[in-house]
């Protein structure tokens, strides 16, 4: 099969490190991808649980995956190379190409494509959108009001105390605005919705009750009919150790968490997922992709914070280096309505992915940086890099984005993967890096 995956994060790298790895690819490409996906063999498995190298000698001559310079927004671009290549499956990481309906137009011009279209996308492009089918198909979340009457908003943020405004629309993570006072609830509704501080986003908002607890991510893969929960991953937003300092795109992550056993995982699943489905069906929603639900777990159960519409970054790393399954499998699964024949299989040992980010990120930062020591990390047992922000410069690797590497490896249990993947980031070096210390702290406490 031949393969394009569209992104360029950390995210895309795990999705390529682990589709190239399926016996059935014999051809990738990545649009417009980064300095480790340009690295990453197709024809070769490397299996991280034992860290011992290839173990499919007999598959076809290995090659590198090419990376095309597009950028994943470009739709006219992607397509027109798309109707050249022939890919036999795209695989789409980012929201924003699915927001503007990369899959509604490559299926279109006959190609396929995973990933939701841009109906199901809604789900992460328009908050008011999620807000209204929560409401309408019971799914618990905030207690919340939606706007687009500044005077009103304000009225019901006093109403609440503690609140979250959120500008409807994508914006890019952050459109998120957590208000301790009233007075910080007014320049929230203010900033978003007149001075536009998100653009047009902030022509409505929905304004939820803040809810207290322990945030955690979960992925559902879903086919349209069946959605199959993975385990449970958790993610640190904030820039500094001990969720301190702004929020970030995430700055690392662990699988599974301690705070949802088993049985209450599955319990979410009937109270989420189960109306949610149910609720694509009466709305005539086709959702097939992954289903990202960030949810608190509150005194009074989970409740659904957002719904996002494609695999977290950083959760990607810890999840797929945890994937026993062939990925390629289950992503024609999720495309072609059978994904109630497959049973997803997990490796018990844990994950923990440490992002090193560029000094500064995720406020303004320098590009360039030399990156030493990516050779040293990769060979530690267990442990994979994933690139990020990333370039190839003059035949080094440089710094080229704000979130730079995730650093991830796994381990029997959590303080040994924890352990290891610590032990890797002190092989790594560039100028001005910085990275917590404390992922996955929370879970040994
Ligand atoms: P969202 O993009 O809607 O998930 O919001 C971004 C972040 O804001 C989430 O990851 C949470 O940490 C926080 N957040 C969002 N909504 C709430 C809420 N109702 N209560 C508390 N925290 C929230
Ligand atoms: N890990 C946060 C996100 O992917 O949105």
């Amino acid at each position: 099969m031949k393969l394009l995956v569209i992104g360029s994060g950390g995210r895309e790298h795990a999705l390529v490190w682990k589709l190239a790895q399926s016996p059935h690819v014999t051809r990738m490409w990545c649009a417009p991808g980064n300095a480790g996906i340009a690295q990453e063999l197709v024809g070769q498995a490397s299996s991280l649980s034992d860290g011992s190298p290839a173990d499919r000698q007999d598959a076809c001559p290995t090659h590198l995956v090419e990376c095309v310079n597009l950028a994943a927004e470009d739709l006219p671009n992607l397509l027109a190379f798309a109707r050249e290549k022939q890919p036999d499956l795209t695989v789409v990481g980012p929201d924003n190409p699915l927001a503007l309906g990369i899959v509604d137009l490559f299926q279109k011009h006959g190609l396929r494509i995973w990933g939701p279209n841009q109906k199901a996308a809604q789900f992460e492009s328009s908050k008011v959108f999620s807000q209204r089918f929560m409401e309408k198909y019971g799914i618990p979340t905030a207690a919340a009001g939606i706007f687009d009457d500044v005077v009103a908003a304000k009225k019901f943020a006093a109403s609440l105390g503690k609140c979250v405004v959120k500008a409807d629309g994508l914006a890019l993570g952050k459109g998120v605005l957590i208000c301790g006072t009233q007075a910080e609830a007014e320049k929230a509704v203010d900033e978003i919705m007149v001075g536009k501080a998100f653009g047009a986003a902030g022509a409505r908002v929905v304004i939820q009750e803040f809810l207290e607890g322990i945030e955690v991510s979960l992925h559902a893969l879903c086919d349209g009919r069946t959605a199959k929960f993975f385990p449970t991953s958790q993610d640190h937003k904030r820039a500094l150790d001990g969720d301190r300092g702004l929020n970030t795109g995430g700055m690392g992550t662990y699988s599974p968490t301690p705070f949802l056993s088993d049985a209450q995982l599955a319990d979410a699943a009937q109270q989420i997922l189960e109306p949610f489905m149910r609720g694509c069906q009466a709305e005539g929603i086709d959702y097939r992709g992954i289903l990202y639900p960030g949810i608190m777990l509150t005194k009074d159960g989970p409740k659904v914070l957002e719904f996002n519409a494609r695999f977290g970054d950083p959760e990607t790393q810890v999840y797929l280096t945890r994937l026993e399954n062939d990925l390629v499998e289950l992503l024609e699964a999720s495309v072609n309505g059978t994904l109630d024949r497959h049973e997803l299989k997990w490796n018990p040992k844990a994950s923990v992915c440490v992002v090193l980010a560029s000094g500064g990120y995720p406020g303004s930062y320098p590009k360039g940086k030399v990156i030493a020591g990516l050779d040293a990390a990769n060979a530690l047992p267990g442990t994979k890099v994933f690139h990020a922000g990333t370039a190839l410069k003059d035949g080094q690797v440089v710094t080229s984005g704000g979130r730079v590497l995730g650093v991830t490896a796994l381990g029997k249990d959590l303080p040994s993967a924890r352990t290891a993947a610590y032990a890797a980031v002190e092989k790594i070096h560039f100028e001005g890096a910085h990275f917590r210390r404390d992922i996955a702290a929370k879970a040994l406490r």
